[in-house]
């Protein structure tokens, strides 16, 4: 009953006609529209994705991560003079702080990578004259500096729990090629490096889902970008969220390794009433047009290799998906097999969503500062009233 419109009165005096709005429940905030935003658009009827008014594929097609950031933060696609000044300040900021390195290194290696993130990222206010200076100007840099420094982190500690030493980044390279540089110590190849790129422009942004709903909300109270960042990263994380790509990954694993059926799998699940990660989305009501991209794109991946496998096994779930239950694949569906032929490990997934989504994020805080209203909505009380405390003694 998720889309049940309930309006509410409460004991307190603002539902009580004095010229406050009437309070409306709706839970999980489905189909409430929180605030204005200029960032993105979603047809959940139509199945169609526009940043700042151009289409995704457009986008996936047409231009790099780099010029989606600018995009995003800047709010137009840069001329080949903006955008090479972009790609200087995000290199001159990508090498990390001796001290944040001091501090991965004291990090287990069976730690959480997104709790790594999470806490790495909030620590670099360590090192951050401005982490607190909230002039539009320092908030642009500091979006730029996280952005930077977070794929450098990812792979620092990747390569730091395998017992290799990090790799500092390089010069003259996109973010997509540096990243997978870094991860693996070699330069990538052109394939792999516009592959990953078109992964980071499809996972930039995405109105307001969780995570940026929890940036926001962080933001609103006017506290700083080291501290929303971080809230995001950890909404992110969740299996209904970000986290849902590893679920993706495993649950194609396992029907491998049970020489099931993938229909037979499915039907199964559904039937034990378990969901079927990377389906279903709470705008998204026909298939999400970054799946159908990332689909394109692992069919490519897949014959350039010669293993379909993943391919053909993820198909027949979204057939049966869809005759089964209606539900279409999501943008986690695809990202986690074009992950795994790229060579990733599995638990890097979802921190590799945070490397792109950080400037939808970041995008958000700047426009949410430019016209700050605090996001303060109410819970209904549904517990008892009219109790006395008893002293502790007498109770
Ligand atoms: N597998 C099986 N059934 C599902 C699924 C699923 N993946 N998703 C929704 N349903 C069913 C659900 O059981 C319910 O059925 P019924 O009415 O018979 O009880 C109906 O569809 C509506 O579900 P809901 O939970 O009210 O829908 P929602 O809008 O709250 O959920 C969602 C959206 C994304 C949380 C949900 O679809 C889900 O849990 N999907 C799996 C996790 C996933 O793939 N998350 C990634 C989301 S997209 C990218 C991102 O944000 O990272």
């Amino acid at each position: 009953m998720a889309t049940q419109e309930k309006t509410v009165s409460t004991s307190s005096d603002d539902s009580k006609g004095n010229g406050a709005p009437p309070l409306v429940k709706r839970r999980g905030l489905e189909g409430v529209v929180a605030l204005d935003s200029e960032l993105s658009d979603i047809d959940g009827q139509k199945g169609q994705l526009l940043y700042r008014g151009y289409d995704i594929r457009d986008l996936a097609e047409n231009t790099t991560f780099e010029e989606v950031a600018h995009l995003l933060w800047k709010g137009h696609l840069p001329t080949r003079a903006e955008l090479d000044a972009l790609h200087e300040q995000l290199q001159a900021e990508r090498a990390l702080p001796a001290t944040t390195l001091e501090m991965l290194k004291q990090v287990p290696d069976d730690a959480n990578p997104m709790a790594v993130l999470r806490t790495i990222v909030s620590a670099l206010a360590f090192v951050d004259d401005e982490a607190d200076e909230m002039s539009p100007e320092a908030n642009y840099r500091k979006a730029l500096r996280i952005a930077s420094r977070m794929p450098t982190i990812l792979a620092a500690y990747d390569r730091l729990r395998k017992g290799q030493d990090p790799m500092a980044p390089l010069a003259n390279v996109s973010t997509a090629y540096d990243f997978l540089y870094m991860l693996n110590g070699e330069e990538p190849g052109e394939a792999a490096e516009r592959t990953f790129d078109a992964c980071l422009v499809l996972h930039a942004e995405h109105g307001l889902n969780a995570s940026t709903f929890t940036g926001r909300v962080i933001g609103s109270t006017l506290s700083d970008m080291y501290s929303a960042i971080p809230g995001a990263i950890g909404a992110l994380k969740g299996p209904l969220h970000g986290g849902a790509n590893i679920e993706v990954r495993k649950m194609l694993m396992e029907i491998d390794a049970s020489g099931q059926s993938p229909a037979a799998y499915v039907k199964q699940k559904l039937a034990n009433k378990e969901r079927v990660m990377g389906f279903g989305h709470r705008v998204y009501k026909v298939l999400d047009p970054r799946a159908t991209i990332l689909s394109d794109m692992l069919e490519e991946l897949s014959r350039e290799k010669g293993e379909m496998q993943w391919y053909d096994i993820s198909h027949e779930i979204m057939e049966t998906m869809e005759a089964e239950k209606g539900l279409a694949a999501n943008v986690d569906f695809f990202s986690a097999s074009i992950y795994h032929m790229l060579g990733i490990d599995i638990d890097l997934y979802t921190p590799i969503f945070a490397l792109s989504r950080v400037t939808g994020w970041t995008a958000h805080l700047l426009e949410q500062w430019s016209d700050n209203r605090l996001i303060r909505p109410r819970a209904e009380y549904v517990g008892p009233r009219n109790l006395t405390a008893t002293p502790i003694d007498e109770r």
